[in-house]
């Protein structure tokens, strides 16, 4: 009879049950225990473990289920005969994975999306990132185990690839009350946050050589999936009304154009919001020239000055605008939960090429976020959210005046999280961002979101994610850097 020299430790979080499934595994892939092995008898082996028999039995059980041990009811518990001998195989002994290709494939035109690791108490002012140390955790997790309790087994099926219908009948009524949007659950389609939605999007809209027209100043994430359905993109000015709605009906009269991709209300990256007239404008050229507007309304709630301006899509009457939103901003980027609004054959569409990608979203998380759309806590987070954004963008703007007051100019974005600033002669913003980074703090400049990338003097400086605290640090280390790139006065 084998002696078994497992170690159980009853203070991790791991049950006991699991470190002996894991202990006998190890065993047997270490070849302690060889095929056909006896294993001692569940009452012996629980005493010398000093744990329940039933903890022994339940662990038994699992590896007779995964195939480890065999069990008789007269001769005992072995090591199963036929173990396959790949398991055992050392994996020094296995040849190595192909580092190159055996064959050509098309990767799309960009690079993977960047992703900030900054060591501890280093500042980014990420002008996209929410604040997370807010987030209601507590009430989302109560809202996860709910949804899986009362409907696990059929959240967890297949299911409808527009998303689940109580999620979708929860932000179709408050885009109905915040956003003028008169819409029903077959105007709504739930995709992984914004930029599946405009990936989508563009897929249905565009074949290879369409012409889109963007923003020149704008958001390349976009343009890429654009690209990737095959368009061919022709970048517009943008000044502080938003996009020029001149450029695009000189733009009209050259060539037609499939549709114009643009963020009218929190114009991205300037903040500029777009006015009224503009907006009918959009509107009426999109009906005459029969194009699409794909309109990014990604961090609407975030408005400080009065109401939000209601999107263009809640005044379009001939059917032209997809109009794409997200919770990334109101919640958190990581959940994944955004959502796409037009009229329903579109949508239908959307649904039927979303279904051959992913088939369809989390169903769990889905009923979880509807819940607590319905029980108003997302509602009270929004304005909670706004109230602490807005603190934080006139900290920021102060702190700013007070440091900085001859080396930055900008107009106070009535919403948004971030304040976009134009850099002072001799400055020069990449020098800046760069002897910043030195200093610990991190922010973008205005190459990484014009079209042709070319230097920009200017600089974005998210708020949204650093406390007042923070800002003022984050500011006072923006002027240290400027302090370095002074010439010295000689005499
Ligand atoms: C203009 C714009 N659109 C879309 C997104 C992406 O949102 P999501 O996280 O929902 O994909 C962002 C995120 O920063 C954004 O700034």
């Amino acid at each position: 009879m084998l002696e078994l020299n497992l170690a159980l430790h009853s203070s991790t979080a791991e049950p006991l049950f699991l470190q002996i499934v894991r202990g006998i595994t190890e065993a047997i892939q270490q070849g302690r225990l060889g095929s056909g092995d006896k294993l001692p008898g569940s009452r012996r082996l629980a005493k010398s473990l000093g744990v329940h028999r039933n903890t022994v039995l339940a662990a038994f059980d699992e590896l007779v289920a995964q195939g480890w041990l065999l069990q008789s009811e007269r001769s005992g518990t072995f090591v199963n005969h036929t173990l396959p001998e790949v398991q055992l195989q050392q994996t020094a002994t296995l040849p190595g994975y192909p580092t190159r290709m055996g064959f050509a494939f098309h990767p799309i035109a960009a690079r993977r999306p960047q992703m900030f690791h900054t060591p501890p108490g280093e500042l980014v002012m990420a002008g996209g990132w929410p604040e997370v140390r807010y987030l209601p955790l507590t009430e989302l997790s109560r809202a996860y185990r709910r949804a899986l309790g009362r409907h696990g087994q059929s959240l967890l099926s297949y299911g409808d690839p527009a998303g689940h219908p109580a999620l979708r009948q929860e932000l179709a009524r408050m885009v109905a009350q915040r956003r003028g949007l008169s819409v029903t659950t077959d105007n709504v389609v739930l995709t992984h946050g914004a930029q599946m939605g405009i990936f989508l999007a563009a897929q249905l809209l565009v074949r290879p050589g369409d012409v889109v027209a963007v923003e020149r100043f704008g958001y390349p994430p976009a343009w890429t999936a654009l690209r990737t359905a095959g368009a061919h993109l022709e970048p517009l000015p943008v000044d502080e009304q938003g996009l020029c709605v001149d450029s695009l009906e000189r733009l009209l009269q050259r060539m037609p154009v499939r549709a114009v991709y643009l963020t009218p209300h929190h114009q991205f990256p300037t903040l500029a919001v777009m006015g009224a007239s503009r907006r009918m404008r959009l509107l009426e050229l999109a009906r005459q020239h029969r194009f699409a507007l794909i309109e990014d309304d990604y961090d609407n709630e975030f408005h400080y000055e009065g109401q939000p301006v209601l999107p263009l899509a809640s005044a379009d009457t001939h059917g032209v605008v997809v109009y794409i939103g997200t919770l990334s901003k109101v919640l958190a980027p990581g959940l994944r939960a955004g959502f796409v609004i037009a009229p329903a054959p579109f949508c239908e569409a959307m649904v039927a090429l979303r279904g051959h990608l992913d088939r369809q979203g989390n169903q769990v998380q889905e009923v979880a976020l509807a819940s607590l759309f319905e029980e108003g806590l997302i509602e009270r987070h929004i304005r909670k959210m706004r109230k602490i954004y807005k603190a934080r963008r006139d900290h920021l703007h102060q702190t700013l005046q007070h440091h900085l007051p001859k080396d930055l100019s900008y107009d106070l974005p009535r919403g948004g999280l971030a304040i976009w600033a134009r850099v002072h002669e001799p400055w020069n913003a990449v020098q800046w961002s760069q002897k910043a980074k030195q200093q610990g703090v991190h922010f973008e400049t205005g190459e990484s979101y014009v079209f042709d990338q070319s230097p920009q003097p200017f600089l974005r400086l998210g708020f949204a994610r650093l406390n007042e605290e923070e800002l003022t640090q984050a500011v006072t280390s923006m002027k240290k850097a400027l302090d370095t790139m002074r010439p010295t006065s000689k005499g």
